[in-house]
């Protein structure tokens, strides 16, 4: 989630340096605290050059709205995630259909969702459901690149009664599916034995926000509860925020590790 310069230097950074590549994901709430996709659009390819990024990133929206995929296709996103799983089916199919083709003319890629995902995302609240791998095929027939099919994932912090990932729903995906990618949202706090399991059964993209965020507010706290910008000029923003960075630079890295994709791009 590239929030501001620091967050997306930090992703950045550690993405160049695990040679890994990386989405920057950008959800509708974010893009507006940026004050708007083509803000987004020109630090990314601005950092991009300045700190010559030769891994592949795509810049994508996250849960994007059919007006706002529309937005980041015209703003110069690499990526679009339009999420119609609130809608009926028939009405996430046309809906996905249509923006498949604006994106592959543009040659974007173009996440589709299936089976809303649980938790809170920018005030939305899912069920967390599991996907319909009927539904699924359907979306996926649309020629999109990625899946984000629910599989019992919530965004945020997982309760502490929360029954694990539904390896039934996602293989049951898979098979209809076939090598279509698939999304595994809200992977703060997934084990990482469910996550592993989870890329064997064909997931190829996982969003992690909440653990960064957490590692970033952490990391801040500390330096001001150790009263460090009090001392000289510690409250220079650019000290004040240095441990947050590198708090999300090590959660990346560890991230990364996790997910296999270190030494990707090389
Ligand atoms: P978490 O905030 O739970 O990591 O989820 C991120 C996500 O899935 C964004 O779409």
């Amino acid at each position: 989630m590239p929030y501001n310069l620091e967050w997306t230097k930090a992703i950045l950074q550690t993405a160049q340096e695990l040679k890994s590549p990386v989405i920057l994901g950008v959800s509708e709430g974010a893009g507006k605290y940026m004050t708007g996709y083509k803000t987004i659009v020109g630090m990314v390819n601005g950092m991009m050059e300045e700190l010559n990024i030769t891994v592949p990133v795509a810049l994508h929206l996250d849960h994007g709205s059919y007006e706002g995929c529309l937005k980041c296709i015209e703003a110069g996103f690499s990526s679009v995630m339009f999420d119609g799983s609130h809608y009926p089916i028939a009405e996430n199919v046309e809906k996905t259909s249509e923006l498949v083709k604006s994106c592959h003319e543009k040659g974007m890629s173009i996440e589709a969702e299936v089976g809303a995902i649980g938790g809170e995302e920018d005030g939305v609240v899912g069920m967390g459901e599991c996907a319909d791998p009927n539904e699924c095929k359907a979306i996926a027939d649309l020629g999109v690149d990625f899946l984000a099919a629910g599989i019992g994932n919530i965004h945020g912090k997982y309760p502490a009664n929360w029954p694990g990932l539904s390896f039934e729903t996602l293989a049951a995906v898979k098979e209809k599916v076939g090598e279509l990618p698939l999304v595994l949202h809200g992977g703060t706090g997934i084990p990482a034995d469910q996550i592993k399991k989870a890329i064997s059964l064909g997931v190829s993209k996982i969003n992690v926000n909440t653990e960064c965020q957490i590692a970033f507010a952490e990391a801040t706290r500390k330096y001001i509860e150790e009263g460090k910008d009090l001392q000289g000029k510690g409250f220079d923003p650019r000290k004040l925020l240095a441990p947050g960075t590198e708090a999300i630079k090590a959660t990346v890295k560890e991230k990364m590790e996790l997910f296999g994709s270190v030494g990707k791009a090389e």
